[in-house]
């Protein structure tokens, strides 16, 4: 079947992490680099995949493929809201069916269910999400998106040699902070202890309490805060905090990791604050580009490259709650999708 003849990233698509991801929206493009004349190419689970407006603006997420002789439509163009070929220059509709072969332009286009490969594709807060099969959670929500008191700024894309999950589980990871961000996030000559804090799950996916800790230049101001962080994992690759800063301050981020592959992942950001009228863009992108730096200098070095699902192969102690909850979130997500019988036998409960 062509599908798995053109899947080329060595992620076996039996594992569970694989499993969590396949039916789940993830971000692959800005829409405004989606152009109505061009087609774009991502990559998501190692699948090459084209994206292209039809004549009404609507989006399309393909195989980066045509069933002819296997050239990449992502090669092509867009004319009258088709997208065309750019081997021999057949066209395809937004339906996906075919509308010409030029050189019989008289013949009847043939069917097109071994030529073209749809996935899902939808739009929302001006990025391009893609689902490899039918998506089972909603598009994930942005809480301050339609509230005019926050500032929305578009960090990234930040370019990771590391897998998705590790990028994500690494976002909610509040005890980094004094080491990977010494005095921005932390003093590493004296962290704090993190307190015992709570996590809980809904349709919305996972949600801790609230985390309280001392940073000394602890958001664009570069002034010293208490802050106050409260973490959700919306979706698989998808997660968000809210931080206080103050009694009426707020500094949220919305994180999207897209699995490029298994050992590659793309970050996009979306900063809401309600403070600092007079901080510059520059200002504001400085300090996102050097924490999540930080980041990636860390991330990259983590072995393996896949997250653990099994709890037994790494250690975990109370302040890894939250990572904890989501890789058996995550094991749970892949479980579902797998035959009875094929449930991991290995994985034990732990408890911290
Ligand atoms: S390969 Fe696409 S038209 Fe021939
Ligand atoms: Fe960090």
């Amino acid at each position: 079947m062509e599908r798995d003849m053109l899947y080329d990233s060595g992620w076996n698509r039996e594992e569970l992490d694989y499993k969590a991801l396949e039916n789940q929206w993830h971000v692959v493009a800005r829409s405004e680099d989606v152009s109505a004349e061009r087609p774009t190419a991502v990559r998501l689970l190692g699948e090459d995949l084209v994206l292209w407006r039809d004549g009404s603006g609507r989006i399309h997420a393909w195989k980066d493929y045509c069933g002819h002789r296997g050239a990449r439509l992502s090669l092509g163009c867009v004319k009258k809201g088709e997208i065309e070929c750019p081997y021999h220059g057949w066209r395809y509709d937004g339906q996906g069916d075919c509308t010409l072969v030029p050189a019989h332009p008289d013949r009847h286009a043939p069917a097109s269910d071994r030529l073209i490969f749809k996935h899902y594709a939808e739009e929302r807060y001006g990025y391009v999400w893609a689902s490899l099969v039918r998506p089972e959670r909603p598009l994930p929500e942005l809480p301050q998106w339609d509230d005019d008191s926050f500032r929305k700024v578009y960090a990234g894309p930040y370019h990771y040699q590391a897998n998705a999950l590790r990028a994500l589980e690494n976002f909610i990871d509040a005890s980094h902070f004094p080491f990977v961000h010494a005095h921005l996030n932390g003093l590493p000559d004296a962290p704090e202890p993190l307190k015992k804090y709570t996590v809980s799950q809904d349709e919305r996916g996972l949600h801790s309490s609230e985390i309280s800790v001392f940073q000394p230049f602890g958001d664009h101001r570069g002034i010293p805060v208490t802050a106050r962080y409260t973490y959700s994992v919306f979706n698989p690759t998808t997660a968000y905090f809210k931080k206080k800063t103050g009694e009426v301050e707020r500094f949220c981020t919305f994180f999207n990791a897209t699995p490029v592959d298994e050992k590659a992942c793309i970050i996009w950001l979306i900063v809401a604050i309600n403070f600092g009228p007079e901080l510059t863009l520059e200002q504001i992108l400085a300090r996102q580009n050097t924490v999540f730096e930080q980041d990636r200098h860390i991330v990259e070095s983590q072995r393996p490259a896949r997250l653990p699902l099994d709890p037994k192969a790494e250690m975990h102690v109370t302040s890894d709650r939250l990572g904890f909850e989501y890789r058996r979130w995550l094991r749970e997500l892949g479980e579902a999708r797998r035959a009875p019988g094929q449930l991991e036998q290995t994985i034990r409960a732990v408890s911290l």
